[in-house]
């Protein structure tokens, strides 16, 4: 078998979760609430299952929840897009990435990926026929705009960029944005993707969205996931923004990859849009990341700045001279708790002794894990 994927092995969150399972260790590695979802969108979900609302639905998405997520921009945003050419839903954010990857990129054309970065991007851009040119950020996450502008050929096509940033919890500064929009100026051939599934979940610092840049939007595709936003992150759903011109060639191959997305789920989130309050997600993870950064303090952990996502990152560097991937596999083993190690995100596989904790998590779970993690 010639695989085309030759590097690829099962993902690391799929083997930490794995490892916790069978270790019966408190699961703080993979990204997903381990609390129950809001009582009304389990009422609006039973409702919908009721309706006849189980066959296909249009390839680009509930046409309702298209004019609400068009909406939506505009009151967060104040961007005005068409709902019907300018917005697609997905499954998940993986698929919209993914989809707009292999609609936009041709063969050898280079794809500048920023290191640590989410696992997703780099084998899309392989299958795709393009190149990943994996840059690395600087050592406090933020953007090496040198490194950038230095790495930019005539091949390269696309950025790929992510804040709020997983893994790291950081957040793109104002300067970040302005340097963007420079080399985009410069570059009039690059099309920037922005992973902003995060976007809600943000803390001391706002988020830029590329929704507000309106010298580059004309070349940017906006990806978010309602999975984040709502704690559905097994329902996958998820949308992408972007000019008319690029959506319809991502709709191309979307509709050759799922066609259309899980309708009762779509029409869930419809209904459910209306009676959320976007501004309360910002309270409620921050209680959670505070109460897990209190709880940490009496541990000999050291602890990253977190400024959005559901993420703690943490270097155990007093503890332990284990790289961090052995040092995940003994924290789940040993001490009970699973986490994430950063190396597995950079090309270099680069060990700098600093993993992740996800703390989207019920409270008991994260005094529980904490616990743990405090007698080490
Ligand atoms: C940065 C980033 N992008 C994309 C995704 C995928 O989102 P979805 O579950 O909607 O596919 C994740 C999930 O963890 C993520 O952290």
């Amino acid at each position: 078998m010639n695989s085309k994927l030759p590097h690829i092995k099962t993902n690391i969150f799929t083997k930490m979760s794995k490892l916790a399972s069978d270790y019966n260790a408190i699961n703080l590695s993979q990204g997903f609430p381990n609390f129950p979802i809001d009582d009304n969108l389990v009422d609006v979900l039973k409702e919908k299952s009721n309706k006849n609302i189980h066959q296909y639905m249009p390839m680009s998405g509930d046409p309702e929840l298209l004019y609400k997520i068009s909406a939506l921009i505009k009151s967060t945003y104040k961007r005005t897009v068409n709902p019907e050419t300018e917005v697609l839903i997905t499954a998940g954010a993986t698929q919209g990435i993914f989809t707009t990857i292999l609609a936009l990129i041709n063969k050898n054309e280079e794809v500048i990926i920023l290191d640590p970065s989410y696992d997703c991007y780099e084998p899309a851009v392989s299958l795709a026929g393009g190149k990943a040119k994996r840059l690395p950020l600087n050592d406090d996450f933020s953007p090496n705009w040198e490194l950038i502008k230095k790495s930019i050929n005539h091949s390269t096509r696309m950025l790929i960029i992510n804040s709020p940033h997983n893994p790291s919890g950081r957040i793109w500064e104002e300067q970040d944005i302005l340097c963007l929009e420079k080399l985009m100026m410069k570059n009039p051939n690059l099309l920037l993707l922005s992973d902003e599934v995060y976007e809600h979940i943000t803390y001391d610092k706002k988020h830029i969205s590329i929704n507000t840049i309106s010298s580059i939007i004309n070349r940017s595709i906006i990806i978010s996931s309602f999975g984040k936003t709502f704690h559905v992150t097994g329902w996958k759903v998820g949308y992408l923004v972007g000019p008319k011109t690029l959506i319809e060639e991502i709709k191309k191959v979307h509709q050759f990859n799922v066609f259309s997305v899980n309708s009762v789920a779509q029409a869930s989130i419809n209904s459910y849009v209306d009676l959320f309050n976007f501004s309360s997600i910002k309270p409620f993870f921050k209680k959670k990341r505070d109460l897990f950064q209190n709880l940490m303090k009496k541990s000999n952990f050291k602890l990253l700045p977190c400024e959005g996502t559901y993420f703690q990152l943490v270097d155990y560097s007093n503890i332990s001279s284990l790289n961090d991937i052995k040092f995940c596999e003994k924290l789940t083993i040993d001490y009970g708790v699973a986490a994430i190690p950063i190396s597995v995100f950079n090309e270099s596989n680069n060990d700098n002794k600093i993993i992740r904790f996800c703390f989207a998590k019920d409270d008991e779970t994260l005094i529980n894990a904490t616990n743990l993690l405090c007698k080490i």
